[in-house]
């Protein structure tokens, strides 16, 4: 089957280069998996929290790489209009239903760029004393360091615009099994 099919033309852009294919991806999220699986006990009591939307695919993926018993919830954080540049003002539109006090908390980001977003969120999130707050992100870019770092990070990415698996530009491409670059 080709990676480039007419599909990745919507809103009438098409992706320049496939940078992490389907099954990298798979192997990925499978290593991450059992490394969360170690690192926590079912008495941690963990709430896997995904930042929407971004995170939609990855997280449906990382949850059945856990083996532990663990919660889902989501958060809804807003830092880019229709822009692919962040400018820092970072909105909750939605906040999780699940108490974080006392549970360990793992934030689940598709990538972190500027920063901002976590930046932003972390403080808020560990005002609400979960036992542990830590961050799997799917792609970082390394322009910054997170104060925590990110734990768990699936891949460094280029210092380009992504889109797929989860990851838009103005709503289009998230539901690409692959990440491309515009
Ligand atoms: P940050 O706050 O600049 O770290 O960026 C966080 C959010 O911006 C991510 O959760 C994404 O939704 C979005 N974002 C940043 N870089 C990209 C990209 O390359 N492609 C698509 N979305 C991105
Ligand atoms: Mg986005």
């Amino acid at each position: 089957m080709p990676l480039l099919t007419e599909d990745t033309q919507l809103g009438g852009q098409k992706v320049e280069r496939v940078v992490f294919t389907s099954e990298v991806i798979q192997q990925r999220t499978a290593e991450l998996g059992r490394e969360i699986s170690a690192a926590y006990s079912a008495s941690d009591r963990l709430l896997v929290l995904g930042l929407l939307k971004g995170s939609f695919l990855f997280m449906a993926d990382l949850v059945r790489a856990i083996q532990l018993p663990l919660h889902v919830d989501f958060m809804v954080a807003s830092s880019y209009g229709d822009d692919k540049k962040s400018n820092g003002d970072v909105r909750l539109l939605y906040d999780a239903a699940a108490s974080l006090k006392d549970r360990s908390v793992l934030l689940v980001e598709d990538i972190v760029d500027s920063g901002h977003t976590l930046g932003r969120l972390i403080p808020r999130l560990q005002a609400r004393g979960p036992s542990s707050l830590e961050v799997c992100a799917l792609l970082h870019k390394r322009l910054v360091e997170l104060e925590p770092p990110a734990r768990w990070v699936g891949f460094d990415a280029p210092n380009e615009f992504l889109v797929g698996y989860g990851l838009d530009y103005a709503e289009d491409f998230r539901h690409l099994p692959y990440i491309a670059s515009l």
